[in-house]
């Protein structure tokens, strides 16, 4: 949004993220809604006239720093009573209620399909808070452009919501109904990032790859996107393993736009695990997958997301979760400890396995995974690749920066070469984090 320098009168609105990509992705659709209705972008809390928090409530974790957070609010609430403080997402969809017990101050509570009513929300909001947290199974905001931010990758949502019910997940709870964003909005959104001088995009949705939108699927929107030019990288994330149709295999294989990537959240290793987790598929199929994948697109990197100490988890099933990492050899990883959730289909199950357990197994996934990112980096070097530069290194001294086609970080020697370029460079060294380069 504008400076507000330049719009003295205009309210201002200060608005923090917390959760997922997606929800970052709807923080930029919030400020075009915003920024239609007259509002400008404040600098921090202290010169704001409206503060909102657009949260996640994935796990318990999440939650609780945003709690911590409305708690410092309310002491900004009670020196500046005329300050408007908004909820918005999925903790606002999550808590409804029970948010307004524990934090009575707020004047708006927004889920994540009420963001086209933000502005009258917020101006209604007086003495009573004003609720919106109706799930809309039509909602898409196809019509409104995001407000992207700068840079040389996009992040574009192309499905919102999800019916995938994992026993675990709060997200269908909160997000509602899987729907398709049409393919002609995504190729104008698209087409006008590339004008702007966007280089890659990354396809957003909770189970992006069940997209479909009339003879649409995901493996034809795919390749829709790569014809347009400017575009030179396509990613997607989350993909669901039971939807990775033979169609989207081929995409990936053929079109050289679509980068060798996947995250492929498998959760547990252990085929009791994954039935009382309602995944929808066995370690069998995911291996049968994760092969299937392979061979179509040599050199692809793989990630995953797993839980540790679902209700039921014992050792020998950590055992197989182990094992199962192990024989896949993942680039990288995310791990969670379980976190029983409210709604969910697994919260009257229980929650067997002590934090201290979940503690002991996350580290040592953490452990062995570290030490597999390693093994996988080490495997680049003497390798030659393309990287898409995005600008100086954070660690600064002449170095600059950017992906690999595997999404690995490039670090390298070089100065002045523009954002968005690509370069060739042959990696001499890796943590399990970066690749440092050369270009050659
Ligand atoms: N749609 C994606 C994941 C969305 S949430 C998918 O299906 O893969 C991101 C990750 O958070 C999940 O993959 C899972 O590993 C983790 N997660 C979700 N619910 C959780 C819970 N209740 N406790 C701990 N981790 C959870
Ligand atoms: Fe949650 Fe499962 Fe949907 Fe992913 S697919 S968002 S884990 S319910
Ligand atoms: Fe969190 Fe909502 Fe994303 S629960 S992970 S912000 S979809």
């Amino acid at each position: 949004m504008n400076d507000h320098a330049a719009n003295p009168a205009r309210p201002r609105v200060y608005l923090e993220t917390y959760g997922c990509q997606m929800n970052v992705a709807d923080s930029q659709t919030v400020s075009a809604v915003l920024r239609r209705a007259g509002y400008v972008t404040a600098n921090g809390v202290e010169d704001a006239d409206v503060v909102l928090l657009n949260t996640c409530a994935i796990r318990e974790h999440a939650e609780e720093k945003v709690l911590h957070r409305l708690r410092e609010l309310a002491r900004l609430k009670n020196s500046r009573p005329e300050v408007k403080i908004g909820l918005l997402g999925c903790m606002a969809q999550h808590n409804r209620v029970a948010i307004m017990e524990k934090a009575a101050f707020l004047d708006v509570v927004a889920g994540p399909d009420s963001y086209r009513r933000l502005p009258e929300m917020i101006g209604s909001a007086g003495f009573d808070a004003s609720i919106d947290v109706r799930l809309d199974r039509a909602e898409t905001y196809a019509d409104i452009t995001p407000e992207y931010g700068g840079g040389v990758r996009a992040y574009v949502t192309a499905m919102r919501g999800c019916d995938k019910f994992c026993a675990f997940c709060v997200v269908p709870y909160v997000r509602g109904r899987e729907r398709s964003i049409p393919p002609s909005d995504l190729m104008r959104e698209i087409g006008e990032l590339a004008a702007r001088g966007v280089k890659e995009v990354v396809l957003l949705g909770q189970t992006v790859n069940a997209y479909r939108f009339g003879d649409v699927d995901f493996g034809a929107l795919l390749r829709m996107i790569a014809s347009i030019d400017g575009i030179d990288r396509i990613r997607f994330t989350s993909p669901h393993p039971s939807d990775m149709s033979e169609s989207i295999i081929e995409a990936m294989a053929t079109e050289p736009k679509v980068q060798p990537q996947l995250h492929l959240p498998l959760q547990s290793g252990s085929d009791r695990i994954l039935a009382a987790m309602e995944r929808g598929y066995t370690v069998a199929e995911y291996l049968d997958l994760v092969a299937r994948v392979r061979a179509a697109i040599p050199g692809i990197a793989l990630s995953t997301d797993i839980i540790v100490g679902f209700h039921g988890e014992n050792e020998s099933d950590f055992e197989a979760t182990t094992a199962l990492m192990r024989s896949v050899g993942y680039d990288s990883a995310f791990m969670f400890k379980y976190s029983v959730r409210e709604h969910t289909r697994a919260f009257r199950l229980g929650d067997s396995v002590s934090e201290e357990e979940k503690g002991r197994r996350l580290t040592a996934l953490i452990a062995l995974q570290e030490e597999m990112s390693l093994a996988r980096n080490h495997e680049m070097i003497g390798r030659e690749f393309p990287v898409l530069v995005e600008g100086p290194a954070r660690r600064g001294g002449g170095m600059m920066s950017g992906k690999t086609p595997q999404f690995k970080t490039a670090i390298f020697a070089a100065s002045g070469i523009p954002a968005g370029n690509t370069v060739r460079v042959r990696v001499d060294s890796a943590t399990g984090h970066s690749l440092m380069c050369s270009i050659s």
